[in-house]
């Protein structure tokens, strides 16, 4: 009965298999040479009967040879030595020293060439004439006999010749993964039902539209067992900056985005980062050499202006500037984006400037790049959470909060904060958190108040409180890792990228 089922199941492809295999066991190449199939449709029709248990599969690994491209070129234009006897035998008497340049022969072939020939003492070097000795040198005919069989694919013995040939790469071993089709007793079975002659159709063509009539349609077996495959799935990185949008937006944040090719403009000037300083090295830029891009005119005024000469309010010197001249060109040099502070600035002037009388508060979870030498903590391209809040009366009590009520939520909760110092924020708040693994605090973060310089030119007199936390270092502390690395390319660690769930990069590893 079991038997009669499957036989309804078989294409006509498996059928073919089976009455092939069914006299003896079979090698998948002497199939693919006599059943007419393609490699696919044979391996995907022996895979089915294996898994309606019809036949097994042995695979054995053979050791075959091959030629290799040098010896593939020798295969048509003989042996260097066969070249160099050839020539001998055409002309006798030659003196050593003109041989090499009469021959069309590279210097390496033709020194290769008279050694081969010298071992097997077919020529001798008489002063400097060179002597024939034996016009059909046996060991030369075989070794290309051998070149010939190993053209072919033959199985080859461990002799002297076939040793010299490998070591002259002229020959190489290729290992053939070789596969057995064996019918099973069960096999045997199903061949021997009245279905299994019944032409079964597995496509539902116009033809078998119309004559539908007698039709055995092919059974699909939905209980086959398939080992399931490896499947894809999102980076740990990628879950995680999911997790920091979801915490960002709990609090109240709406996303910013801006392109990784950024202008020096946007990712110094307008921070007042000082021209030709060392300030600038903080960020170790990936400078991208050629190209420009132009910031807006009227902001870059205002923004040359303040680096001049500052600004008063009322009859107060706020800032007195840089009092140097602003190099205008310098601003439109385009660089790898070194932090996503770039993005909050672009935001500013587009969005809170143009709407001073509303609050706003922006995150982005984005890529940040620096001209950095990777180790165990530092990445040359990282993701950066940054964060910026603009409302009546901030001050550093409600940087603070933001951090504190941020970490927490993600999972982190030892962290101190000291002060620190940023070009473009007065006060600055470096995070550190403490890792267990390496038994050290780590900087996680950098925070602070933008300075009034830095707003002056949108015309802003409210505070701005902003950070940027690096993400990877947030999931080394969660993860428990103690090395960035075991995150992406080649240290990556794969058992962790596999099996670490989301819950478990919230969990942490406590
Ligand atoms: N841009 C800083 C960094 O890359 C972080 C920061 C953002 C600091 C905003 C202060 C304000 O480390």
């Amino acid at each position: 009965m079991e038997a009669e089922k499957i036989a309804l199941s078989l294409d006509e492809v498996e059928k073919k298999v089976l009455v092939a295999v069914s006299s003896g066991s079979l090698d998948s190449s002497y199939l693919l040479k006599n059943l007419g199939l393609d490699r696919d449709s044979l391996m995907n029709a022996s895979r089915r009967l294996l898994g309606k248990g019809l036949v097994r599969i042995l695979t054995s690994i053979n050791v075959e040879f091959g030629l290799t491209e040098a010896g593939k070129k020798y295969g048509k234009e003989g042996l260097p030595e066969q070249v160099l006897l050839s020539y001998l035998k055409a002309n006798r008497k030659v003196e050593y020293k003109s041989l090499a340049q009469s021959v069309t022969l590279t210097q390496e072939e033709f020194s290769a060439a008279v050694g081969a020939l010298r071992r097997i003492n077919a020529i001798a070097i008489d002063g400097s004439a060179v002597k024939l000795l034996d016009e059909q040198p046996k060991d030369l005919l075989l070794k290309e006999e051998l070149m010939k069989k190993a053209e072919n694919g033959a199985e080859l013995d461990e002799s002297e010749q076939v040793k010299e040939l490998l070591k002259r790469k002229l020959i190489e071993k290729i290992e053939r993964v070789s596969e057995t089709v064996e019918i099973t007793d069960l096999g045997k079975e199903v061949m021997k039902t009245k279905d299994f002659s019944v032409r079964t159709v597995d496509k539902l063509t116009p033809e078998v539209i119309y004559n539908w009539k007698g039709v055995v349609f092919k059974e699909y077996n939905l209980n086959m067992d398939f080992p399931s495959p490896l499947s894809g799935r999102k980076n740990i990185t990628k879950q995680f900056a999911s997790i920091i949008r979801e915490a960002m937006v709990s609090m109240g944040f709406q996303e910013m985005k801006s392109g990784y090719a950024e202008s020096s403009f946007w990712n110094f000037d307008v921070m007042m980062f000082k021209q030709d300083h060392p300030d600038r090295d903080i960020q170790d830029t990936v400078h991208m050499g050629a190209g420009e891009t132009i910031p807006p005119a009227g902001l870059l005024k205002s923004v040359k202006e303040v680096y001049e000469s500052g600004f008063r309010s009322g009859s107060d010197d706020v800032s007195i500037g840089f009092r140097r001249g602003f190099d205008e060109e310098k601003s439109k040099a385009l660089i790898m984006r070194g932090h996503t502070t770039a993005t909050t600035f672009r935001y500013i002037y587009n969005v809170i400037s143009k709407h001073k009388d509303q609050p706003a508060k922006f995150f982005s979870v984005d890529k940040a790049f620096r001209n950095e030498t990777l180790d165990f903590k530092h990445l040359p391209e990282l993701y950066q959470i940054e964060g910026v809040v603009y409302d009546d009366n901030l001050s550093l009590p409600d940087l603070i909060g933001y951090i504190t009520e941020f970490y927490s939520k993600i999972g982190i909760k030892q962290i101190r904060l000291k002060p620190t110092y940023n070009p473009y924020t007065e006060p600055s708040l470096e995070i550190q958190a403490f890792s267990k693994q390496l038994n050290q605090w780590m900087e996680v973060g950098n925070s602070g108040i933008f300075r009034p310089e830095t707003l002056r030119p949108f015309g802003i007199t409210k505070n701005i409180i902003a950070w940027g936390f690096g993400m990877e270092r947030m999931l080394m502390s969660l993860l428990g890792l103690t090395d960035i690395r075991q995150i992406y390319g080649a240290f990556a660690d794969l058992d962790l990228l596999r099996n670490t769930p989301s819950s478990k990069i919230l969990r942490g590893l406590d």
